[in-house]
């Protein structure tokens, strides 16, 4: 492939944005101009693109012109304002955020999962939730084989999915404690250093947080099945990176532990971790920093037939969020060069 395209990335001084101009430039993808966007705060930043400063722009309506292809990474407000203006543009925008996930129009893509999806998209793409990016790595391969009816999940959230300020927030919030000094919160709800507290996005009439139904949500569109249940309890936990999932699933077929094993080692993105002598099983630790997501202690469920029992670990800041984006950018450009073939 010899062409190159006019990338930007909004949200670019971000814990996401950061990771998306890395994963960029570690997966050669072909940059003919490179423009990085955030708010007025970064005026006068410089960020680090294949070795070269570039200067943060404050995002503006015509922030577009020229752009082929923008990954957005700055929060659902921003991607409904300026996303429709970069589609105006011809800009095919990537989002990271949530504005778009719901709409029925707008793919919502995991590549190893549902790539065929990229053919309808009019414009924009969404890139999912963090939490049902990792689990669904590990479950769309189950799903395939045994049907899943119905998932429990519980979730162990680390800082940085609430962003860059929270992971440094955390940090200092621990240091102090440490030095027995006070500490002002300014992004996270409740204390957070040695603590957990119920994942901070909006509290719903029915009792559930916005973040737990994403995950229902999410899951029945990626996965293409509007019958599967879903459940869970989102937590965060403190810790910097990588969020970890309990997951209990139960399937329409028999399920078995040796078959899900198998079915794991040769899906894409996925690795088993697991020494059972040492009781090892997948951290935030072994997590962090790697494309695959992580997955061990795969049981069969003693109280119900047909159910599973997994561990999942993942870096949210990649495969939850930057690598997934940059995969479905890396989608379109295959989409483009096949029709370029075709025409030829
Ligand atoms: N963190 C995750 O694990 C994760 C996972 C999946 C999806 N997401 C989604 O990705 C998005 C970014 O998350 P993050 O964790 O990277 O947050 P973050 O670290 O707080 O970064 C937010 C970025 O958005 C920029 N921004 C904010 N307001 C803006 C505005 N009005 N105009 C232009 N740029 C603006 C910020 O620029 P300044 O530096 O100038 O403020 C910064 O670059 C969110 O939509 C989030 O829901 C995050």
């Amino acid at each position: 492939m010899s062409e190159t395209f006019h990338l930007a990335v909004v949200g670019a001084t971000g814990a996401v944005g950061q990771e998306i101009l890395r994963i960029l430039e570690k997966r050669h993808f072909p940059v003919k101009t490179m423009r990085c966007f955030a708010s007025s705060r970064s005026q006068g930043r410089l960020v680090t693109f294949q070795g070269q400063s570039i200067p943060v722009e404050i995002l503006a309506p015509n922030s577009f012109k020229g752009v082929d292809i923008a990954i957005f990474s700055a929060g659902r407000k921003v991607a409904l304002e300026y996303a429709p203006l970069a589609q105006k543009e011809g800009t095919i925008v990537v989002d990271n955020s949530s504005a778009f996930r719901k709409d029925p129009h707008i793919p919502l893509i995991i590549p190893e999962i549902n790539a065929h999806a990229i053919k309808k998209h009019e414009g924009i793409i969404a890139s999912p939730n963090c939490t049902t990016a990792i689990m669904l790595m590990a479950l769309h391969p189950l799903h395939r084989h045994f049907g899943i009816k119905r998932i429990v999940a519980a979730t162990y959230q680390a800082a940085s999915g609430a962003g860059a300020q929270a992971m440094h927030e955390l940090t200092l919030e621990t240091k102090a404690l440490l030095e027995d000094k006070s500490f002002d919160r300014s992004v996270m709800p409740h204390p957070y250093a040695f603590n957990l507290f119920l994942h901070n996005s909006p509290l719903l009439e029915n009792g559930y947080l916005e973040e737990e139904l994403k995950m229902l949500y999410e899951t029945r569109k990626i996965l293409e099945d509007e019958t599967i249940r879903l459940t869970a309890t989102c937590v965060r936990v403190p810790i910097l990176r990588a969020h970890s999932i309990a997951l209990n699933v139960e399937f329409h077929a028999p399920a078995c532990k040796e078959q899900a094993y198998a079915l794991l080692r040769q899906a894409q993105g996925i690795t088993i971790l697991e020494n059972r002598k040492e009781n090892y099983f997948p951290m935030p630790i072994d997590a962090t920093g790697q494309d695959h997501v992580l997955c061990g202690r795969i049981r069969e469920d003693l109280s119900q037939p047909n159910t599973l029992e997994l561990w999942v670990v993942g870096d949210q800041l990649l495969k939850g969020a930057a690598l997934n984006a940059v995969q479905i950018a890396e989608l379109l450009i295959k989409k483009h060069d096949e029709s370029s073939t075709a025409q030829h």
